[in-house]
């Protein structure tokens, strides 16, 4: 059974220099989640932005942040993240140690009183989540190489996608399951085909003209395969 799609824009590819316009102009389009990069330089090559970043967004805006940290030490800066408002935070599988301390790691997000979420890289086997994602409110597939906005799809998430929801399934988990990195219209359909509830697009939604406009059609591409799928698995039944 689906869970309702939820879009979640990445200010990565919005203006900068007019976040808070950026941002009010994309709370018409009501989505669910505000999707924030921080990059490190070390996890991945690029640099964004830090908690003091994140503290002025929570100020202006009441979207949820889905704040996504592609950082090396995620142990070492998680409070920081928390202490500025971020109502989920994704850390990455390949970055947060043993088992034991992957456990650790999600726990302490997860006493903060935010949302947990851990995500992957496209070479990183879907199998290295199984452990985890009982103690999972999100699974976040990456869907080109961390770093960039604006990276075409990784066709591969989609599978990835499909064999998560199987874990999930067998283990009785329902995380929702997010994909980020080249979705679009055309790429939103193929993903929550395989199970995806909730969408990350930078460029597709900021990179428009009309970002509200191009929101809405990625959700409407999203919503129209859910139901399709919902149809045939019906039929199936
Ligand atoms: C890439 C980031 C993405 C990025 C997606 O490392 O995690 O969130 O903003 O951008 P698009 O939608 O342009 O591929
Ligand atoms: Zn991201």
């Amino acid at each position: 059974m689906h869970q309702p799609l939820q879009i979640a824009p990445s200010i990565l590819s919005a203006d900068f220099l007019n976040l808070e316009r950026d941002i009010h102009l994309i709370e018409a389009g009501a989505p669910e989640w505000l999707h924030i990069d921080v990059m490190d330089g070390h996890f991945v090559p690029n640099l964004t932005i830090g908690p003091p970043f994140v503290r002025a967004l929570k100020r202006i805006t009441a979207i949820p942040l889905d704040v996504h940290l592609m950082i090396r030490n995620p142990a070492e800066q998680l409070d920081w993240y928390l202490s500025a408002g971020a109502d989920l935070i994704t850390v990455h599988i390949e970055t947060t140690g043993d088992a034991e301390k992957t456990v650790a790691l999600l726990a302490r997000i997860r006493s903060a009183g935010a949302q947990v979420g851990l995500s992957l890289n496209p070479e990183t086997s879907a199998c290295s989540l199984q452990p985890y994602l009982n103690l999972l409110d999100l699974v976040l597939v990456m869907s080109v190489h961390p770093g960039f906005g604006g990276q075409s799809f990784i066709a591969a998430a989609v599978d990835k996608v499909a064999a998560i929801v199987d874990f999930c399934r067998e283990v009785g988990a329902s995380p929702l399951i997010e994909v980020d990195g080249g979705i679009n219209t055309q790429t939103a359909p193929l993903v929550v085909a395989a199970g995806a509830d909730v969408l990350v697009a930078g460029n597709a939604i900021f990179g428009e003209p009309n970002p509200v406009q191009a929101l809405q059609a990625i959700r409407s591409a999203a919503q129209t395969a859910q139901s399709a799928q919902t149809a045939q698995s019906a039929q199936r039944a």
